[in-house]
Protein backbone atom coordinates (compact mmCIF):
# COMPACT_ATOMS: atom_id res chain seq x y z
CA UNK A 1 0.00 0.00 0.00
CA UNK A 2 1.69 3.43 -1.49
CA UNK A 3 2.69 6.09 1.47
CA UNK A 4 2.44 9.36 -0.17
CA UNK A 5 3.42 13.08 1.22
CA UNK A 6 1.50 15.82 -0.33
CA UNK A 7 3.05 19.10 -0.50
CA UNK A 8 2.55 22.54 -1.16
CA UNK A 9 4.51 23.78 -3.93
CA UNK A 10 4.24 27.26 -3.66
CA UNK A 11 3.70 29.87 -0.35
CA UNK A 12 1.00 27.84 1.05
CA UNK A 13 -2.38 28.15 0.60
CA UNK A 14 -2.63 25.89 -2.61
CA UNK A 15 -5.85 24.16 -1.88
CA UNK A 16 -3.75 20.96 -0.01
CA UNK A 17 -6.59 19.97 2.24
CA UNK A 18 -9.03 19.93 -0.66
CA UNK A 19 -6.60 17.15 -2.32
CA UNK A 20 -6.01 15.27 1.08
CA UNK A 21 -9.38 14.78 1.58
CA UNK A 22 -9.88 13.71 -1.99
CA UNK A 23 -7.18 10.94 -1.48
CA UNK A 24 -8.24 10.13 1.94
CA UNK A 25 -10.93 7.36 1.58
CA UNK A 26 -7.83 5.29 -0.36
CA UNK A 27 -5.75 5.60 2.98
CA UNK A 28 -5.50 4.13 6.56
CA UNK A 29 -4.32 7.32 8.02
CA UNK A 30 -3.35 10.98 7.47
CA UNK A 31 -0.24 12.42 8.99
CA UNK A 32 0.50 15.88 10.07
CA UNK A 33 3.98 16.15 10.05
CA UNK A 34 5.01 20.26 10.35
CA UNK A 35 3.82 23.73 11.70
CA UNK A 36 1.33 24.01 14.29
CA UNK A 37 -1.90 26.29 14.30
CA UNK A 38 -0.38 28.64 11.96
CA UNK A 39 -2.17 26.52 8.73
CA UNK A 40 -5.80 26.82 7.39
CA UNK A 41 -6.54 23.77 6.06
CA UNK A 42 -10.50 24.60 4.34
CA UNK A 43 -12.50 21.59 3.15
CA UNK A 44 -15.96 21.75 1.59
CA UNK A 45 -17.84 18.83 2.69
CA UNK A 46 -21.44 19.17 0.54
CA UNK A 47 -22.99 22.14 2.32
CA UNK A 48 -20.47 22.15 5.02
CA UNK A 49 -16.85 23.98 5.28
CA UNK A 50 -14.25 23.30 7.56
CA UNK A 51 -11.26 24.84 8.66
CA UNK A 52 -8.37 22.93 10.00
CA UNK A 53 -5.70 23.77 11.93
CA UNK A 54 -4.08 21.30 13.68
CA UNK A 55 -6.03 18.24 13.13
CA UNK A 56 -5.05 16.44 10.08
CA UNK A 57 -7.99 16.92 7.22
CA UNK A 58 -8.17 12.91 7.19
CA UNK A 59 -10.28 13.68 10.50
CA UNK A 60 -13.55 14.29 8.48
CA UNK A 61 -13.69 11.01 6.69
CA UNK A 62 -14.77 8.15 9.66
CA UNK A 63 -12.18 5.35 9.96
CA UNK A 64 -9.30 7.12 8.96
CA UNK A 65 -6.93 7.88 11.67
CA UNK A 66 -5.12 10.99 11.72
CA UNK A 67 -1.83 11.61 13.67
CA UNK A 68 0.02 15.31 14.66
CA UNK A 69 3.48 14.23 14.57
CA UNK A 70 6.25 15.16 16.44
CA UNK A 71 7.45 17.48 13.77
CA UNK A 72 4.70 19.75 14.24
CA UNK A 73 4.36 22.42 17.22
CA UNK A 74 1.05 21.98 19.53
CA UNK A 75 -0.99 24.80 20.51
CA UNK A 76 -2.96 22.51 23.36
CA UNK A 77 -5.65 25.36 24.16
CA UNK A 78 -5.94 25.67 20.40
CA UNK A 79 -6.31 22.07 19.53
CA UNK A 80 -8.61 21.49 22.39
CA UNK A 81 -11.09 24.02 21.03
CA UNK A 82 -10.50 22.79 17.33
CA UNK A 83 -11.66 19.33 19.02
CA UNK A 84 -14.68 20.47 20.58
CA UNK A 85 -16.01 21.98 17.22
CA UNK A 86 -15.67 19.48 15.48
CA UNK A 87 -16.94 17.01 17.96
CA UNK A 88 -19.85 19.39 17.88
CA UNK A 89 -20.76 19.24 14.51
CA UNK A 90 -21.01 15.44 14.81
CA UNK A 91 -17.45 14.39 13.55
CA UNK A 92 -15.39 11.50 15.39
CA UNK A 93 -12.35 11.84 17.54
CA UNK A 94 -12.82 9.08 19.73
CA UNK A 95 -10.44 5.99 18.95
CA UNK A 96 -8.76 8.04 15.68
CA UNK A 97 -6.47 10.79 16.53
CA UNK A 98 -3.15 10.15 17.84
CA UNK A 99 -1.01 13.36 18.73
CA UNK A 100 3.20 12.38 19.45
CA UNK A 101 4.53 12.56 22.68
CA UNK A 102 8.07 14.26 21.22
CA UNK A 103 5.38 17.09 19.47
CA UNK A 104 6.28 20.51 21.10
CA UNK A 105 4.29 22.96 23.03
CA UNK A 106 3.53 26.02 22.16
CA UNK A 107 3.77 28.02 25.40
CA UNK A 108 1.26 31.47 26.28
CA UNK A 109 5.02 33.23 25.96
CA UNK A 110 5.35 32.27 22.57
CA UNK A 111 2.62 34.06 20.71
CA UNK A 112 3.90 37.11 22.33
CA UNK A 113 7.28 37.18 22.03
CA UNK A 114 6.28 36.17 17.93
CA UNK A 115 4.24 39.49 18.24
CA UNK A 116 6.76 41.47 20.37
CA UNK A 117 9.43 40.43 17.94
CA UNK A 118 7.53 41.08 15.01
CA UNK A 119 6.60 44.61 16.29
CA UNK A 120 10.70 45.52 16.88
CA UNK A 121 11.44 43.84 13.16
CA UNK A 122 9.37 46.79 11.61
CA UNK A 123 9.82 47.27 7.65
CA UNK A 124 11.40 43.59 8.16
CA UNK A 125 9.11 42.39 9.84
CA UNK A 126 8.08 38.68 8.54
CA UNK A 127 4.21 39.01 8.74
CA UNK A 128 3.98 36.24 11.31
CA UNK A 129 0.33 34.60 11.77
CA UNK A 130 1.62 35.52 15.71
CA UNK A 131 0.73 32.31 16.70
CA UNK A 132 3.77 31.62 18.05
CA UNK A 133 5.16 29.18 15.88
CA UNK A 134 8.70 30.62 15.62
CA UNK A 135 9.33 30.81 19.05
CA UNK A 136 8.31 27.54 19.65
CA UNK A 137 10.73 25.90 17.44
CA UNK A 138 13.68 28.67 18.32
CA UNK A 139 13.25 26.64 21.77
CA UNK A 140 12.62 23.26 20.47
CA UNK A 141 16.47 23.98 18.57
CA UNK A 142 18.05 25.43 22.04
CA UNK A 143 16.78 22.06 24.00
CA UNK A 144 14.46 23.80 26.17
CA UNK A 145 11.42 23.02 24.57
CA UNK A 146 8.33 21.88 26.58
CA UNK A 147 6.74 18.59 24.63
CA UNK A 148 3.70 16.83 25.24
CA UNK A 149 4.85 14.21 26.87
CA UNK A 150 6.51 16.78 29.53
CA UNK A 151 3.00 17.73 30.11
CA UNK A 152 2.40 14.66 31.60
CA UNK A 153 4.86 14.66 34.62
CA UNK A 154 4.08 17.10 36.56
CA UNK A 155 7.18 17.39 38.36
CA UNK A 156 9.52 17.81 35.36
CA UNK A 157 6.91 19.82 33.37
CA UNK A 158 6.61 22.33 36.49
CA UNK A 159 10.97 21.94 36.68
CA UNK A 160 11.16 23.04 32.79
CA UNK A 161 8.45 25.86 32.96
CA UNK A 162 10.12 26.95 35.93
CA UNK A 163 13.56 27.52 34.25
CA UNK A 164 11.96 29.10 30.96
CA UNK A 165 9.53 31.42 32.67
CA UNK A 166 12.72 33.00 33.97
CA UNK A 167 14.17 33.67 30.84
CA UNK A 168 11.24 34.45 28.99
CA UNK A 169 9.77 36.98 31.69
CA UNK A 170 12.92 38.78 31.33
CA UNK A 171 12.93 38.63 27.61
CA UNK A 172 9.73 40.01 27.44
CA UNK A 173 10.14 42.28 30.20
CA UNK A 174 13.73 44.26 29.28
CA UNK A 175 13.70 43.75 26.08
CA UNK A 176 10.43 43.98 24.43
CA UNK A 177 8.75 45.83 27.10
CA UNK A 178 5.76 43.54 26.94
CA UNK A 179 3.74 41.97 29.61
CA UNK A 180 5.14 38.81 31.67
CA UNK A 181 3.20 35.89 32.47
CA UNK A 182 3.10 33.61 35.95
CA UNK A 183 4.19 30.44 36.15
CA UNK A 184 0.97 29.58 38.53
CA UNK A 185 -1.20 30.18 36.05
CA UNK A 186 0.34 28.28 33.15
CA UNK A 187 0.95 25.88 35.19
CA UNK A 188 -3.16 25.30 35.95
CA UNK A 189 -4.29 25.66 32.83
CA UNK A 190 -1.47 23.56 31.08
CA UNK A 191 -2.40 20.88 33.56
CA UNK A 192 -5.95 21.05 32.70
CA UNK A 193 -5.27 20.76 29.07
CA UNK A 194 -2.92 17.55 29.60
CA UNK A 195 -5.32 15.79 31.33
CA UNK A 196 -7.67 16.39 28.56
CA UNK A 197 -5.57 15.85 25.97
CA UNK A 198 -3.60 12.16 28.07
CA UNK A 199 -5.48 9.41 26.11
CA UNK A 200 -4.41 11.24 22.86
CA UNK A 201 -0.96 11.54 23.55
CA UNK A 202 1.38 8.11 22.40
CA UNK A 203 4.66 7.40 20.40
CA UNK A 204 3.05 8.06 16.67
CA UNK A 205 6.81 7.35 15.14
CA UNK A 206 6.32 3.07 16.81
CA UNK A 207 2.25 3.31 16.07
CA UNK A 208 3.26 4.72 12.21
CA UNK A 209 5.50 1.87 11.91
CA UNK A 210 3.59 -0.79 13.00
CA UNK A 211 0.76 0.28 10.92
CA UNK A 212 2.77 0.26 8.08
CA UNK A 213 3.75 -3.54 8.88
CA UNK A 214 0.52 -4.38 8.98
CA UNK A 215 -0.32 -2.96 5.35
CA UNK A 216 -1.43 0.35 6.11
CA UNK A 217 -1.63 2.92 3.38
CA UNK A 218 0.10 6.60 5.18
CA UNK A 219 -1.10 9.94 3.37
CA UNK A 220 1.51 12.60 4.56
CA UNK A 221 -0.38 16.06 4.90
CA UNK A 222 2.33 18.93 3.95
CA UNK A 223 1.45 22.13 6.09
CA UNK A 224 2.45 25.92 4.97
CA UNK A 225 4.81 25.19 1.27
CA UNK A 226 7.64 24.65 -0.24
CA UNK A 227 8.81 28.43 -0.26
CA UNK A 228 8.68 29.09 3.28
CA UNK A 229 10.65 26.09 4.05
CA UNK A 230 12.84 27.40 6.54
CA UNK A 231 16.22 25.62 4.61
CA UNK A 232 15.04 25.74 1.19
CA UNK A 233 11.72 28.50 1.39
CA UNK A 234 13.01 32.36 1.06
CA UNK A 235 14.41 32.74 4.05
CA UNK A 236 13.96 34.74 6.59
CA UNK A 237 10.46 35.30 5.10
CA UNK A 238 9.45 31.95 5.91
CA UNK A 239 7.52 29.82 8.44
CA UNK A 240 10.15 27.74 11.12
CA UNK A 241 9.81 23.99 10.42
CA UNK A 242 10.89 21.56 7.53
CA UNK A 243 7.55 22.15 5.20
CA UNK A 244 8.76 20.18 2.25
CA UNK A 245 8.93 16.52 1.73
CA UNK A 246 12.28 15.72 3.39
CA UNK A 247 10.08 17.17 6.63
CA UNK A 248 7.61 14.11 6.43
CA UNK A 249 10.71 11.88 7.30
CA UNK A 250 12.38 13.71 10.86
CA UNK A 251 8.72 14.96 11.43
CA UNK A 252 6.83 11.74 11.90
CA UNK A 253 10.06 9.10 12.25
CA UNK A 254 8.84 7.46 9.33
CA UNK A 255 12.00 6.49 6.88
CA UNK A 256 12.78 7.34 3.40
CA UNK A 257 12.72 3.99 2.58
CA UNK A 258 9.06 3.82 3.47
CA UNK A 259 7.68 6.25 1.11
CA UNK A 260 6.90 5.94 -2.16
CA UNK A 261 6.10 9.14 -3.94
CA UNK A 262 5.48 12.47 -3.74
CA UNK A 263 2.29 14.75 -4.96
CA UNK A 264 2.91 18.47 -4.86
CA UNK A 265 -0.14 20.63 -4.88
CA UNK A 266 0.04 23.99 -6.98
CA UNK A 267 -2.68 27.41 -7.61
CA UNK A 268 -3.35 28.00 -11.17
CA UNK A 269 -1.59 31.47 -10.24
CA UNK A 270 0.12 32.67 -7.11
CA UNK A 271 -0.53 33.57 -3.57
CA UNK A 272 1.16 34.91 -0.94
CA UNK A 273 0.66 36.10 2.57
CA UNK A 274 3.32 37.90 4.93
CA UNK A 275 6.36 39.62 3.58
CA UNK A 276 9.08 38.79 1.46
CA UNK A 277 9.92 38.33 -2.09
CA UNK A 278 7.38 37.39 -4.82
CA UNK A 279 8.44 38.01 -8.48
CA UNK A 280 4.99 37.47 -10.37
CA UNK A 281 2.94 39.51 -7.73
CA UNK A 282 0.58 41.91 -9.15
CA UNK A 283 -1.01 45.24 -8.06
CA UNK A 284 -4.10 46.76 -9.37
CA UNK A 285 -7.25 45.04 -11.08
CA UNK A 286 -5.80 42.38 -12.45
CA UNK A 287 -4.96 41.10 -8.54
CA UNK A 288 -8.52 42.56 -7.01
CA UNK A 289 -10.29 40.59 -9.89
CA UNK A 290 -8.37 36.96 -8.78
CA UNK A 291 -8.21 38.04 -4.88
CA UNK A 292 -12.00 38.35 -5.30
CA UNK A 293 -12.92 35.26 -7.31
CA UNK A 294 -10.43 33.22 -5.90
CA UNK A 295 -11.57 34.42 -1.95
CA UNK A 296 -7.95 34.80 -1.66
CA UNK A 297 -7.99 35.58 2.64
CA UNK A 298 -5.98 33.93 4.88
CA UNK A 299 -7.51 31.19 6.39
CA UNK A 300 -5.89 31.61 10.12
CA UNK A 301 -5.83 35.39 9.87
CA UNK A 302 -8.09 36.58 7.44
CA UNK A 303 -5.40 38.73 5.91
CA UNK A 304 -5.99 39.69 2.02
CA UNK A 305 -3.53 37.40 0.09
CA UNK A 306 -0.95 39.16 -2.47
CA UNK A 307 -1.54 37.79 -5.42
CA UNK A 308 0.39 36.99 -9.02
CA UNK A 309 0.76 34.61 -12.19
CA UNK A 310 1.79 31.42 -12.58
CA UNK A 311 5.40 31.12 -11.98
CA UNK A 312 7.09 28.17 -13.26
CA UNK A 313 11.04 28.50 -11.83
CA UNK A 314 9.41 28.55 -8.36
CA UNK A 315 7.53 25.08 -9.41
CA UNK A 316 10.89 23.61 -11.36
CA UNK A 317 12.47 24.68 -7.85
CA UNK A 318 9.33 22.88 -5.68
CA UNK A 319 9.86 20.33 -8.02
CA UNK A 320 13.61 19.32 -7.64
CA UNK A 321 13.87 19.84 -3.87
CA UNK A 322 10.53 17.20 -3.00
CA UNK A 323 11.16 15.31 -6.13
CA UNK A 324 7.37 15.54 -7.48
CA UNK A 325 6.03 12.59 -8.83
CA UNK A 326 2.84 14.27 -10.22
CA UNK A 327 1.39 17.48 -9.50
CA UNK A 328 -2.64 18.79 -8.66
CA UNK A 329 -3.26 22.06 -9.73
CA UNK A 330 -6.09 23.90 -8.18
CA UNK A 331 -8.21 26.23 -9.11
CA UNK A 332 -8.18 27.09 -12.73
CA UNK A 333 -11.96 28.49 -12.31
CA UNK A 334 -10.50 31.53 -10.67
CA UNK A 335 -8.95 32.83 -14.03
CA UNK A 336 -11.84 31.91 -16.54
CA UNK A 337 -12.82 35.96 -16.74
CA UNK A 338 -8.84 36.74 -17.90
CA UNK A 339 -8.67 37.62 -21.37
CA UNK A 340 -5.05 36.84 -20.80
CA UNK A 341 -3.06 34.42 -18.66
CA UNK A 342 0.54 34.98 -17.96
CA UNK A 343 3.30 32.20 -17.27
CA UNK A 344 6.64 33.36 -15.63
CA UNK A 345 9.15 31.01 -17.65
CA UNK A 346 12.29 33.04 -16.20
CA UNK A 347 13.71 35.42 -14.12
CA UNK A 348 15.58 38.51 -15.54
CA UNK A 349 18.46 39.41 -13.34
CA UNK A 350 21.14 41.75 -14.48
CA UNK A 351 22.02 40.44 -18.51
CA UNK A 352 21.09 37.05 -17.43
CA UNK A 353 17.89 34.73 -17.77
CA UNK A 354 17.86 32.67 -15.03
CA UNK A 355 15.39 29.35 -15.04
CA UNK A 356 16.66 27.86 -11.65
CA UNK A 357 15.32 29.76 -8.57
CA UNK A 358 17.80 31.86 -6.84
CA UNK A 359 18.32 30.98 -2.87
CA UNK A 360 19.89 34.12 -1.97
CA UNK A 361 18.42 37.26 -0.60
CA UNK A 362 20.50 39.74 -2.85
CA UNK A 363 19.27 37.95 -6.19
CA UNK A 364 15.83 37.65 -5.48
CA UNK A 365 15.36 41.03 -4.72
CA UNK A 366 16.84 42.01 -8.47
CA UNK A 367 15.30 39.72 -10.57
CA UNK A 368 12.27 40.70 -12.67
CA UNK A 369 9.88 37.86 -14.17
CA UNK A 370 10.33 37.00 -18.25
CA UNK A 371 6.44 35.81 -19.02
CA UNK A 372 4.71 34.29 -21.77
CA UNK A 373 1.71 35.11 -22.39
CA UNK A 374 -1.41 33.04 -23.13
CA UNK A 375 -4.56 33.35 -24.75
CA UNK A 376 -7.26 33.52 -21.91
CA UNK A 377 -10.58 30.84 -22.39
CA UNK A 378 -12.74 33.40 -21.34
CA UNK A 379 -15.54 30.65 -20.72
CA UNK A 380 -16.86 28.92 -17.28
CA UNK A 381 -14.60 25.65 -16.18
CA UNK A 382 -16.35 25.99 -12.59
CA UNK A 383 -17.48 22.04 -11.87
CA UNK A 384 -16.10 20.80 -15.26
CA UNK A 385 -14.72 16.95 -14.18
CA UNK A 386 -13.58 15.74 -17.62
CA UNK A 387 -10.53 17.31 -19.32
CA UNK A 388 -12.58 16.87 -22.31
CA UNK A 389 -14.97 19.12 -21.03
CA UNK A 390 -12.18 22.77 -20.90
CA UNK A 391 -12.45 25.45 -23.55
CA UNK A 392 -9.14 24.43 -25.73
CA UNK A 393 -7.48 27.35 -24.56
CA UNK A 394 -8.20 26.20 -21.06
CA UNK A 395 -6.48 22.53 -22.03
CA UNK A 396 -3.54 24.40 -23.76
CA UNK A 397 -2.87 26.65 -20.24
CA UNK A 398 -2.31 23.02 -18.23
CA UNK A 399 -0.21 21.70 -21.37
CA UNK A 400 1.84 24.63 -20.93
CA UNK A 401 2.07 24.22 -17.18
CA UNK A 402 3.31 20.39 -17.47
CA UNK A 403 6.15 21.30 -20.23
CA UNK A 404 7.12 24.23 -18.38
CA UNK A 405 7.47 22.31 -14.75
CA UNK A 406 8.70 19.03 -16.30
CA UNK A 407 6.13 17.64 -13.75
CA UNK A 408 2.53 15.69 -15.13
CA UNK A 409 -0.75 16.81 -13.42
CA UNK A 410 -2.64 14.85 -11.87
CA UNK A 411 -5.59 16.30 -11.29
CA UNK A 412 -7.14 19.81 -12.02
CA UNK A 413 -9.39 21.56 -8.89
CA UNK A 414 -12.54 23.32 -10.78
CA UNK A 415 -14.10 23.98 -7.63
CA UNK A 416 -14.35 23.80 -3.80
CA UNK A 417 -15.87 20.99 -3.19
CA UNK A 418 -14.69 17.50 -3.48
CA UNK A 419 -16.30 16.44 -7.21
CA UNK A 420 -15.32 19.47 -8.84
CA UNK A 421 -12.24 17.85 -10.03
CA UNK A 422 -10.82 16.46 -13.07
CA UNK A 423 -8.62 13.37 -13.03
CA UNK A 424 -5.66 13.45 -15.98
CA UNK A 425 -5.67 9.94 -17.53
CA UNK A 426 -2.03 7.85 -16.78
CA UNK A 427 -0.88 9.69 -13.91
CA UNK A 428 0.58 8.36 -10.80
CA UNK A 429 -2.06 9.26 -8.47
CA UNK A 430 -4.42 6.61 -10.36
CA UNK A 431 -1.70 4.75 -10.43
CA UNK A 432 -0.92 4.92 -6.64
CA UNK A 433 -4.78 4.80 -5.98
CA UNK A 434 -6.89 3.28 -8.97
CA UNK A 435 -10.11 3.44 -6.70
CA UNK A 436 -10.04 7.51 -7.06
CA UNK A 437 -11.74 7.44 -10.04
CA UNK A 438 -14.94 5.64 -8.72
CA UNK A 439 -14.93 7.13 -5.57
CA UNK A 440 -15.05 10.62 -7.18
CA UNK A 441 -18.07 10.71 -9.09
P1 LIG B 1 4.56 31.82 11.00
O1 LIG B 1 4.48 30.45 10.43
O2 LIG B 1 3.34 32.25 11.74
O3 LIG B 1 5.83 32.04 11.78
O4 LIG B 1 4.67 32.84 9.76
C1 LIG B 1 5.79 32.85 8.88
C2 LIG B 1 5.37 33.10 7.45
O5 LIG B 1 4.66 31.96 6.97
C3 LIG B 1 4.43 34.28 7.26
O6 LIG B 1 4.69 34.88 6.00
C4 LIG B 1 3.06 33.65 7.25
O7 LIG B 1 2.11 34.44 6.55
C5 LIG B 1 3.38 32.36 6.49
N1 LIG B 1 2.43 31.28 6.80
C6 LIG B 1 2.35 30.54 7.92
N2 LIG B 1 1.36 29.63 7.83
C7 LIG B 1 0.81 29.79 6.61
C8 LIG B 1 -0.24 29.12 5.91
O8 LIG B 1 -0.88 28.17 6.39
N3 LIG B 1 -0.51 29.58 4.65
C9 LIG B 1 0.19 30.60 4.08
N4 LIG B 1 1.19 31.24 4.69
C10 LIG B 1 1.49 30.85 5.95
Amino acid sequence: MPNIVVVGTQWGDEGKGKVVDVITPHVNVVVRYSGGNNAGHTVVVGREKYVLHSIPSGVLHPGCRCVIGCGVVVDPGSLIEEMESLVRRGVTLDSNLFISKNAHVIMPYHPALDRASEAKLGARRIGTTGKGVGPAYADKAARVGIRMADLLDERLFREKLEANMAQKNRLLREIYDAPTFSVGEILNSYLRYAGWLAPYITDTALLLSRWIDSGYSVLFEGAQATMLDLDHGTYPYVTSSSTTAGGAVTGTGVPPTRIHGVLGVAKAYTTRVGGGPFPTELTGPIAEAIRARGNEYGATTGRPRRCGWFDSVVLRYAARINGLDTVALTKLDVLDQCETVRVCTGYRYQNEILTDFPEDETTLAGVEPVYEDISGWMSPTSGVTLEADLPAKARRYLERVEELTGVPLCLVSTGAVRHDTILCEDSPLLRWFPSVRSSLF
